[in-house]
C-alpha cells in the first residue's frame, strides 16, 4: 500500500484533536448504535437560521437536514429513517455518500492500463453506486474540523480489490454549515493505482418536510442545456443530446410534474444524468427547486460536470421513514452531483479516473432560501 495513505488518515486525525483543543464550534457527537458489527456515531452540526445537519459514520450518512420555512418553522427536509435498523434493512441510499463510482458501471466492467475489471453487479446486468457493499454500508472514522464553522470530516480506506476496484484509496468527506443556511460537502480521493472515481451524495429531498406527500408541485431550474440519454437499464447511450424540445428541458423554472409522464422510462419518471453548464472544476450553479407551499428553496452548486436528475421513481410504498411515514413515488428528488454515469466506459465524457498520486477534489453546496 502506499505509505502516504495511512500518513494522510494519521495527520486528518491530529487536525481534529488539535480543533477540540482549540475550542472551535461546538459538534455533538451522540451514539447512533452499531452496524458492521461496529459502534456508530451521530453528529449533529447547527447553524445559521436555526438550520441542523445530522450525520453518521455508518455510511456518511446524513440522517436529517433541518431548515426554516417562509415563516422561520424548521423542517426536516431529507428522507430517512429514525434508527439504524432502517438504514441496515433493504433502502435506496436515503443520504448516503456512494463510491467508489456512485451510479452505473456497464455490466460492471472496464479496461484500464491494458487489463479489464469485473467488478460486482447489483442492479440487473450493471454495477451501481460502487457495488454489493459500497461506500454507503462501511463505517467511516470522523473527526470534528477546526474551524469558526461546524464541521466533520469523515475518511475511509477503500482497499485494492474491494468490490472488485484496483487500488488502495483513501477517502475523505466533510460536511460543513457556513454563515448563510447552507450545507457543504467536500470530497478528496487519493490513490496509490489508476482507479476510476466519482463519489457523491445521496439524499432525497423533500422541501416541504420528509412527509409532505409528492414533489410532483415543486419548480425545477436545472443549469444544463444537454444531458446523457440512457438505455432501458439506464446506462447511457454515450449520446450527448440537447435539452431543447424534450422533457428534459428544465433551463427555465418548470414544475417537476409538467412533463414528468412524457419521459420514457420504466418506472416513469427522471432518472437521468444532465451536462451542467461551465462546470468542471470549478463552482458553477447546478440547479435551483422551489417549494411553492412552505417557500424553502434550494439552490445546488458544485464543481462536478454533471447531476442526476431523480424523481424517487422506485419508492413504491414498501419502505416505512421517519414518524412512521410511508414513502411513496415522488415523495422526493435527488440531485446528485457527479461525473456522467459509465463514464469509464465512455472516451466522449469527462475522464472519472484518477491517477496514482493524483488527489480528487469536489464540492457541492446546498443553500436554502425560503420566499
Ligand atoms: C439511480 C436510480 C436508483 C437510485 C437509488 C439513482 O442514482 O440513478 O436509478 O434507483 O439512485 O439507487
Amino acid at each position: 500500500m502506499n505509505a502516504r495513505i495511512p500518513a494522510l488518515i494519521l495527520s486528518l486525525g491530529l487536525c481534529a484533536a488539535a480543533a477540540q483543543a482549540a475550542g472551535g464550534p461546538a459538534v455533538e457527537r451522540v451514539p447512533f448504535g452499531r452496524a458492521d458489527g461496529k459502534a456508530v456515531d451521530l453528529y449533529v452540526l447547527r447553524g445559521a437560521g436555526g438550520m441542523v445537519a445530522k450525520v453518521m459514520t455508518y455510511g456518511a450518512i446524513l440522517t436529517e437536514l433541518d431548515v426554516p420555512d417562509r415563516n422561520g418553522k424548521l423542517d426536516d427536509v431529507v428522507l430517512g429513517f429514525d434508527h439504524i435498523d432502517g438504514y441496515l434493512s433493504k433502502e435506496p441510499y436515503f443520504g448516503a455518500i456512494v463510491g467508489r463510482v456512485g451510479n452505473r458501471i456497464a455490466k460492471g466492467r472496464f479496461t484500464l492500463g491494458g487489463r479489464t475489471y469485473q467488478l460486482a453487479t447489483n442492479d440487473g446486468p450493471n454495477h451501481l453506486h460502487g457495488g454489493k457493499k459500497g461506500f454507503d454500508k462501511v463505517v467511516w472514522g470522523a473527526q470534528v474540523v477546526p474551524g469558526d464553522t461546524p464541521a466533520v470530516r469523515f475518511s475511509y480506506l477503500s482497499r485494492d480489490g474491494e468490490e472488485g476496484y484496483p487500488g488502495n484509496c483513501s477517502v475523505t468527506v466533510t460536511y460543513s454549515l457556513s454563515s448563510s443556511i447552507e450545507l457543504r460537502i467536500d470530497y478528496a480521493v487519493a490513490t496509490d493505482r489508476d482507479t476510476p472515481v466519482n463519489v457523491t451524495n445521496h439524499s432525497y429531498f423533500n422541501l416541504g418536510g420528509a412527509e409532505n406527500g409528492d414533489i410532483l408541485g415543486n419548480v425545477l431550474t436545472l443549469n444544463a442545456d444537454r444531458y446523457t440519454p440512457v438505455d432501458s437499464t439506464l446506462i447511457p447511450t454515450g449520446e450527448i443530446a440537447p435539452v431543447a424540445g424534450t422533457p428534459m428541458d428544465f433551463r427555465s423554472p418548470t414544475r417537476i410534474g409538467e412533463h414528468l409522464k412524457e419521459v420514457g422510462a420504466s418506472p416513469v419518471g427522471y432518472d437521468h444524468n444532465f451536462v451542467v453548464n461551465g462546470a468542471g472544476g470549478r463552482l458553477a450553479l447546478v440547479a435551483t427547486v422551489y417549494e411553492p407551499r412552505s417557500g424553502r428553496e434550494m439552490q445546488v452548486s458544485s464543481t462536478e460536470p454533471g447531476v442526476q436528475f431523480y424523481t424517487g421513481n422506485f419508492l413504491d410504498g414498501t419502505i416505512t421513514g421517519k414518524k412512521g411515514v410511508v414513502y411513496r413515488q415522488y415523495w422526493a428528488l435527488c440531485l446528485e452531483t457527479q461525473h456522467f454515469p459509465d463514464s469509464v466506459n465512455h472516451p466522449n465524457f469527462p475522464a472519472s479516473v484518477l491517477k496514482a498520486g493524483d488527489t480528487y477534489r469536489s464540492t457541492t453546496i446546498f443553500r436554502f432560501m425560503a420566499k
